[in-house]
């Protein structure tokens, strides 16, 4: 989703600006642009990516200050008039946004009566007209831009370039921003990634908080205060350069970093001779475990799927009511929220917008979240302040794979815990975790030996539509393979809990139709089987996930194995032939398999 990056200090802005809005790449974008202040404000935009965007800029400049966007149309078709950096009337401000402004329109409205001629058609032109506009009634950068703000309704993330004045002015709500200092620089960026080659010492803006950032000093003021007090913290985890080395995408290197992603999640997270997981950063004492009435898990997407595995384990283990909610879905329903509830915010990248304002209802109603997520320092992670880090590793891809591994492994770990201080017995416990413990060496083992992918992708790739099904914890598992193909490959999927076939699902299909099947030997296989007989005798094909030496492999067209397995966590294998099919079918149809269109890897607003 739409990124921001800029520089003030003593080196040509404009390579540094360039690099930082490639590093955020990954997140999906539709369109770029930067300015430069050299010394007049140069302003430089291009639909497509940040090459084309190159392309277009014919000199270096010579400006040690500008700002940078890549943009995610939301308001606005994708154009370059649309595409960010947007000036003001008098060209005196120029700025970038991340973000929605809900009132734009009436705001709008407000500055065509004065005449002022919107050049787009986007919701954030008008924050540079209005911070325009109070630098032309005499205030200050840093005052112009809290009035604007104060007018302003959404969420931003904006930084604010002046033509008449030094500094840069920052302003978060509901975006995240963080300043990166360096010795005679500073840096401003949507995303700690990008920081990474510049600078660790970076300062998280809050809520409301403006920053006003000259080359050697920031100053943090929010509506509220005239200073607040900066703290600068170090950025833990360097992503590094994510590579490709044998890899010909990311999708499929992330697919095959499962293993040791898991081997990362779980490491020193065991107690084998208590059969206990042990997730220090919950703070979750046994006492508070035992007497919670019930666990709710939020997350959109992958992270939802993750979520609804979650929920069935901790009902297994734990036997307590276990529900995995949609974050979009959360606050709409006014939510009963019981204090005494463990609430799980479950997210990769730790920014998704719907699943912080579920945090923020779960707050208001004077509950505490925990976050299950990947990127350290991430607004979910600072927000719940308490919970785990997955371990991911960067994951680039925007179709999300080792991360709902390690959602699911983390959330096992979890469920243990739980389990162990209500209901499972010590060695129930240590069962579950010595099993978890030879997960990756499994995935490992069926990565060596894929089966027959190649033929479940000639069966799917030119398909109409595809059914996926799944019993019990397979159901999500099945959701999340159709989400997967259906998000790279573009192919309409639909998925389903297997027993609900018959109650609508089944008018679809015909001669040839493909069902994938997941079947894993529990104690539900039973009832997959009939939903495969059902299918069958329409004329479906099936392609069947299954469990290695299983009598039901001769049940499916295309019958893929993987091997042998816990019953509860049967999951973190039978999703990666499902991984693999959606990668192979997107390759197959031609798709551009890390940047699916119109997806972006952090969905940063509502
Ligand atoms: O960063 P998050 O885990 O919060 O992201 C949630 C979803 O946007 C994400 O899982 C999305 O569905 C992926 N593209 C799925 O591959």
């Amino acid at each position: 989703m739409c990124s921001i990056f800029a520089y003030i200090g003593y080196r040509k802005a404009q390579p540094i600006l360039l690099d930082g809005i490639r590093r955020m790449e990954y997140r999906g974008y539709d369109s770029a642009g930067i300015a430069v202040k050299n010394p007049e404000i140069q302003v430089i935009k291009s639909v497509g990516n940040v090459s084309q965007l190159q392309e277009k800029i014919t000199q270096i400049f010579d400006g040690q200050t500008g700002i940078a966007h890549t943009r995610w149309a939301t308001h606005g078709g994708v154009t370059d008039e649309n595409a960010h950096p947007h000036f003001s009337f008098d060209r005196k401000v120029v700025l970038v946004h991340n973000g929605i402004i809900e009132n734009y329109k009436a705001l709008a409205r407000q500055l065509q009566s004065l005449n002022i001629e919107l050049k787009s058609q986007t919701d954030t032109e008008i924050i540079a007209h209005l911070i325009a506009l109070e630098l032309k009634s005499g205030k200050n950068p840093t005052a112009s831009v809290l009035n604007t703000v104060k007018k302003l309704r959404g969420t931003w993330g904006i930084c604010v370039m002046f033509a008449d004045h030094q500094e840069l002015v920052c302003a978060r709500f509901g975006s995240p921003l963080l300043v990166g200092k360096n010795e005679n620089e500073m840096f401003v960026s949507s995303d700690p990634h990008a920081l990474h080659p510049y600078t660790d010492r970076v300062i998280f803006l809050e809520e409301g908080h403006i920053a006003t950032l000259t080359q050697n000093n920031v100053e943090l003021s929010s509506p509220t205060k005239n200073s607040v007090k900066a703290e600068i913290v170090t950025l833990e985890q360097d992503w590094g350069e994510a590579e490709l080395g044998e890899f010909e995408h990311f999708m499929l290197k992330e697919i095959y970093e499962q293993p040791d992603a898991l081997r990362h999640c779980v490491s020193g997270r065991m107690s084998l001779n208590q059969g206990i997981g042990r997730l220090g950063g919950m703070r979750l004492e046994p006492a508070v475990l035992q007497q919670t009435p019930h666990v709710r898990l939020l997350g959109c997407g992958t992270a939802f799927h993750a979520a609804e595995i979650g929920a069935a384990l901790v009902e297994r283990l734990a036997r307590i009511p276990a529900v995995a909610t949609i974050s979009s879905e959360f606050k709409t329903n006014d939510p009963v929220i019981n204090p005494k509830a463990i609430h799980l915010a479950i997210s990769q990248s730790g920014e998704t917008a719907d699943t912080i304002a579920a945090i923020q209802e779960i707050h208001l109603k004077g509950a505490k979240a925990y976050g299950v997520v990947n990127v350290v320092g991430s607004t979910i992670s600072r927000l719940c302040g308490q919970g785990v880090y997955i371990h991911s590793g960067p994951e680039q891809a925007v179709a999300s794979t080792k991360a709902f591994t390690n959602m699911i492994a983390a959330l096992t770990l979890f469920a243990t815990q739980i389990g162990r201080s209500r209901h499972i017995s010590k060695d129930q416990g240590v069962d579950i975790l010595k099993e978890l413990q030879q997960i990756p060496h499994k995935m490992e083992g069926y990565l060596e030996s894929q089966g027959d992918i190649m033929k479940a992708v000639e069966l799917l790739k030119d398909a109409k539509c595809v059914l996926f099904l799944g019993r019990g914890i397979s159901a999500p598992v099945a959701k999340e393979g159709a989400l997967k193909l259906m998000e790279v490959a573009y192919i309409p999927c639909l998925a389903y809990p297997a027993g609900e076939i018959k109650h609508g699902p089944i008018a679809l299909l015909e001669e040839g139709s493909p069902v994938v099947v997941v079947a894993p030997n529990d104690s539900l296989q039973v009832k997959a089987l009939s939903a495969i007989h059902e299918c069958r005798a329409r004329g479906a094909k099936i392609i069947l996930i299954h469990e290695e030496g299983d009598s039901i492999s001769s049940e499916g067209d295309i019958s893929i194995a993987i091997p042998k397995c816990h019953e509860l966590l049967s999951p973190l294998l039978t999703v990666i032939p499902l991984q693999l099919i959606a990668y192979h079918t997107a390759v197959a149809r031609g798709c551009n398999v890390d940047r699916p269109r119109n997806l972006a890897k952090s969905v940063t607003v509502e």
